[in-house]
């Protein structure tokens, strides 16, 4: 019989085994945290501006002024909870009041080893890792894996999905997109030996991480998706597949290697997170904990390169995989530069199975979760982007070149410019409450709202006639290839671990997601702000932001929290204002994504309230905001990634099943997806309704 671990009370950062940890993030919230900056968190600022700020104020708006003095707005239902219906989320009722797209009888929170869908709704297993994808590629064998065939398999840990449509020619396909993030070589490998991994173990995790591109197929009467392998289509792209560097820091001596003089040139990309996919049918992917694939960055003697290794969270000694030992470049002592070539928003085109996707330098370099771009009113983009660390940042970038519309090869080349020509901004934010009233335990402040304004500060302007830098004391380039430390030298706001972050597409508000942070309000560490209102925060919050949405790229914004997540029975989470005992329990929000109603979905990371991780819908306008209902769970030991929604069924990645310390390929601590006695293999699911109906109508 298999021996089951204790489920919870591994309390490693979020809730996360301390497997996942090592792999996932090379134990980021284990080492010092990396911003030592003195930059004023929120409470410093509220202290120090309350006395002279007017409080243009209601219960229901919240409005302030821009720099350039255009009111910008979060509209209504920021608090009122007056008009809620009654409604059950935790299981006892078939919700058919519930919001449009949100009617489903919400399911419990539990601890099962497979995928938990609502009454009424069914499941398949679209792509696991291991599955032949490209021409050429053998059927999966965990006991015969070369690098070879993991090249032209689905990779490993599937994270960020993307669905693009395909043409007439293409009826009842799409194109399918994922990110996979990192290797558990643990879980891949019998008798794996960490202190020793062979060459051919590197080479198989090399070519498990990566991009993965597959045509899938609709059926017919359902949400059901099967994958189409050996599609001319379908690629894949490893740690070692050619990438371009664009855009301000491509060619800059800060880039380039002995393998790469030009610095244009980097082989691989690694750790892909969340993503985006744009308005032009591209991609893009997010390079996140890069940081621990490089070694030895506590031996640089260069005082100014280690302060930016050590920002970065570069590795100090030997990695946990071990791959400086097979590729030089991996050690920083032998190849200085080859780290500033990660850690950058990816674009691919999978329209284009021959294309070579670029590394966009001009949104900057830092653990990028996620890009989720928008557009302005005269057609520029506007990506939205996390840095996932504790006491980290989030940005935007704004392109100063409008999209082409339609597919011809002219429109396609001016697209695939669009984000190297444009302005890097960091945000700073500023609470309406008295620092006095944030205590740490998430208490609301007495006007009702965690609420205030915030500045959009420009970091960096990109353009083919000359890149300029907005911080003083710093290049271009090097705003570019260190961010982090530009962001610092510019006061930015030090926030709880922000994620995914995706505006509406329906109010154009902005959703940043930020997970939880375990030293918040520790000694020495940023204490709680109005944006950041709980100490030693286990469960994360959602940010809500409106831009002038006639000029997303203006430089001021208002903010409000939208969900302070956990048990809703602790007064200190709040969802929108709806009545607490109505809705699901949730912890530690991650990915999101928004429903065809314009509701947000929001998967998790850690749950540290004893449930499987999840994925939650929520509405966020109307008189149901903030009813927060559960719409399934995830094996043992996984994470829920790569939301999206469509009409007719619910995507969900199903990362690192199985991952509870101790676990191996000999002792698996899950049997999902394939059955007692099978390796256990991440893998993309579908969900849609038995009765053929769209989701949650
Ligand atoms: Fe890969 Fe920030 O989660
Ligand atoms: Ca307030
Ligand atoms: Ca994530």
């Amino acid at each position: 019989m298999r021996k089951l671990l204790p489920l919870i009370g591994n309390s490693h950062g979020g809730g996360r085994s301390a497997l996942t940890c090592r792999y996932r993030c090379g134990d980021a919230c284990f080492h010092e945290v990396p911003n030592k900056s003195d930059n004023e968190y929120v409470g410093d600022v509220i202290a120090r501006a309350y006395s002279r700020r007017s409080m243009l104020r209601s219960a229901a708006v919240v409005t302030v002024a821009s720099a350039a003095g255009t009111a910008i707005t979060l509209g209504g239902n920021g608090s009122s909870a007056t008009a809620a219906p009654a409604a059950d989320a935790q299981g006892g009722a078939a919700d058919a009041a519930g919001a449009r797209g949100l009617r489903f009888k919400a399911i419990a929170p539990n601890t099962d080893d497979r995928v938990t869908v609502p009454e009424g709704y069914e499941q398949n297993v679209v792509i696991r890792w291991g599955d032949p994808i490209v021409k050429g590629a053998p059927g999966f064998n965990s006991d015969k894996q070369t690098a070879a065939a993991q090249a032209g398999q689905f990779g490993y840990n599937n994270d960020f999905l993307s669905l693009l449509p395909l043409g007439d020619d293409y009826e009842r396909r799409q194109l399918l997109v994922a990110n996979h993030e990192y290797t558990d070589e643990n879980l891949m490998f019998k008798g794996y030996d960490p202190a020793n991994p062979t060459r051919e173990q590197v080479e198989i995790a090399w070519a498990a991480h990566g991009l993965g591109v597959v045509v899938v197929q609709e059926d017919h009467r359902s949400g059901k998706l099967t994958a189409v392998n050996r599609h001319q289509l379908n690629r894949r792209l490893t740690a070692t597949s050619e990438f371009q560097l664009t855009g301000p820091a491509a060619g800059s001596p800060l880039v380039k290697t002995s393998a790469d003089p030009t610095g244009t040139k980097v082989l691989g990309t690694l750790n892909n997170c969340s993503g985006g996919t744009t308005p032009w049918g591209t991609t893009l992917h997010g390079e996140e904990n890069f940081n621990q694939y490089f070694a030895n960055a506590g031996q640089v003697t260069d005082a100014t390169e280690a302060a930016r290794l050590k920002r970065y969270g570069v590795t100090a000694g030997a990695t946990e995989r071990k791959w400086e030992r097979f590729d030089k470049r991996f050690d920083v002592l032998q190849e200085p530069n080859e780290s500033h070539r990660f850690g950058w928003v990816v674009e691919l085109d999978p329209y284009d199975p021959h294309s070579t996707p670029r590394k966009r330098t001009a949104l900057g370099r830092f653990k990028h979760e996620g890009a989720q771009p928008r557009l302005t009113e005269d057609g520029r983009p506007v990506v939205y982007m996390g840095d996932d660390e504790k006491f980290d940042y989030f940005y935007k970038f704004v392109s100063s070149k409008q999209m082409k519309k339609g597919d011809s090869r002219a429109a396609k080349e001016h697209n695939l410019t669009l984000l190297d020509e444009g302005t890097l901004y960091v945000a700073k934010l500023t609470g309406d409450s008295p620092a006095a009233e944030f205590d740490g335990t998430g208490k609301l402040p007495s006007d009702g709202q965690f609420d205030g304004s915030g500045a959009w500060i420009k970091l960096l302007t990109s353009s083919p006639s000359g890149n300029v830098s907005h911080v003083e004391g710093m290049t271009a380039e090097e705003v570019a290839v260190f961010t982090r430390v530009a962001a610092d030298k510019v006061g930015a706001t030090k926030m709880d671990r922000p994620e995914d972050i995706e505006p509406s597409p329906r109010t154009g508000r902005v959703y940043v997601v930020l997970t939880n942070n375990s030293d918040r309000g520790k000694a020495g560490k940023a204490g709680v702000d109005e944006a950041n209102p709980r100490n030693v925060n286990k469960h994360g919050q959602i940010l809500e932001l409106a831009e002038n949405f006639d000029d997303p790229a203006g430089d001021g914004f208002a903010w409000r929290l939208f969900l302070v997540a956990g048990d809703p029975k602790d007064p200190a989470t709040f969802f929108a204002g709806f009545p607490k005992e109505k809705v699901s329990p949730i912890s530690c929000p991650d990915n999101v994504t928004f429903d065809p109603h314009g509701n947000l979905w929001i998967s998790t990371d850690g749950n540290q309230l004893g449930s499987h991780d999840g994925l939650f819908g929520v509405a966020t306008a109307g008189e149901r905001r903030g009813e927060l209902k559960q719409f399934l769970t995830v094996p043992r030991g996984a994470e829920t990634c790569g939301p999206l929604v469509q009409d007719k069924r619910v995507l969900v990645a199903v990362q690192h099943p199985g991952e509870i310390d101790g676990a191996s390929v000999e002792k698996p601590q899950s049997v999902w997806p394939d059955g007692p006695g099978k390796i256990v293999r991440p893998a993309v699911v579908s969900v849609w309704r038995k009765d053929g109906k769209n989701i949650g109508i």
